[in-house]
């Protein structure tokens, strides 16, 4: 497959480059980190020292493993995964922390006559820029503005009935919330807007093994947890990202 193809489904070819501006995931994160980067560049060269220098090339490969991943990396990974549930098109689907909707935009490529959800307290410090204009604004540059609505909600308490979508999705977001029992309500509430039958798609960076355990006990049988490689990693294989995929018993 080449790099920037997601493959096709039933409704066609869409690509993992983006018309659209999606900001950059935690972005205290690298700004931090170039700013260590340049400091010991700057304090090796000044004072002809060894140890900032080495500091500095160990740090700037990490720096540039998540700068790919934020631009670049999970647009690839993503465009593949929802290419590979050969949906139909016509899926009612919610992204749980759509963000600036860099999942949620090519959710909406994929489904004419469906309709894609999006819940967000649209923190900035989890992703810069974050808000419902610039997501409507990256939707229309995508050319699925009509595809999509956008919710102010907390992904623990959703504002939507029982069994309302075929797909729930997330990336990187449920572990921004604090605590287990709060990660446990986001799962429980993402089960319960499930229609039988219907697909959970989880990708993130800790708490995977929390989240099986939850689907678990909430009567999902088929939990699979898988890595989503290299274009994941923040920074190197010590934080890479897991995919949880189960779906609700029909
Ligand atoms: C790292 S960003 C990822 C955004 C988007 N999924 C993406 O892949 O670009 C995490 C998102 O989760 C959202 N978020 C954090 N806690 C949340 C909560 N309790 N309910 C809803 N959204 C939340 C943040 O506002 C942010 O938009």
């Amino acid at each position: 497959m080449p790099e920037t193809s997601i493959g096709t489904n039933r409704q066609g070819k869409i690509d993992a480059r983006r018309a659209g501006r999606y900001g950059i995931d935690a972005p205290l994160v690298p700004l931090l980190g170039s700013l260590a980067v340049i400091a010991n560049l700057v304090l090796g060269l000044i004072q002809h020292a060894s140890g900032p220098l080495i500091a500095a090339a160990i740090m700037a490969p990490a720096l540039a493993s998540y700068l790919y991943t934020t631009l670049r990396g999970k647009f690839v990974v993503w465009s593949r995964v929802l290419a590979g549930l050969g949906l139909r098109g016509d899926e009612q689907i919610l992204d749980l922390g759509c963000g600036r909707g860099a999942v949620l935009c090519m959710a909406a490529a994929l489904v004419p006559s469906g309709r894609v959800s999006g819940v967000d307290i649209w923190s900035s410090s989890d992703q810069s820029g974050n808000g419902p204009d610039m997501t409507r604004r990256n939707a229309a540059a995508e050319g699925v503005a009509e595809r999509i609505e956008l919710h102010t909600a907390d992904m623990r308490e959703l504002p939507f009935a029982d069994a309302s979508f075929d797909l729930v999705v997330s990336n990187l977001a449920i572990h921004n919330i604090g605590s287990a029992a709060g990660r446990e309500q986001a799962i429980d509430e993402a089960l319960r807007v499930l229609r039988p039958g219907g697909r959970l798609v989880i990708a993130d960076i800790r708490h995977a093994g929390q989240y099986r355990k939850r689907l678990i006990a909430g009567g999902v049988r088929d939990v699979k947890q898988s890595s989503l490689g290299w274009r994941m990693w923040w920074g190197g294989p010590w934080l890479s990202t897991s995919l949880i995929t189960a779906s609700r018993p029909g």
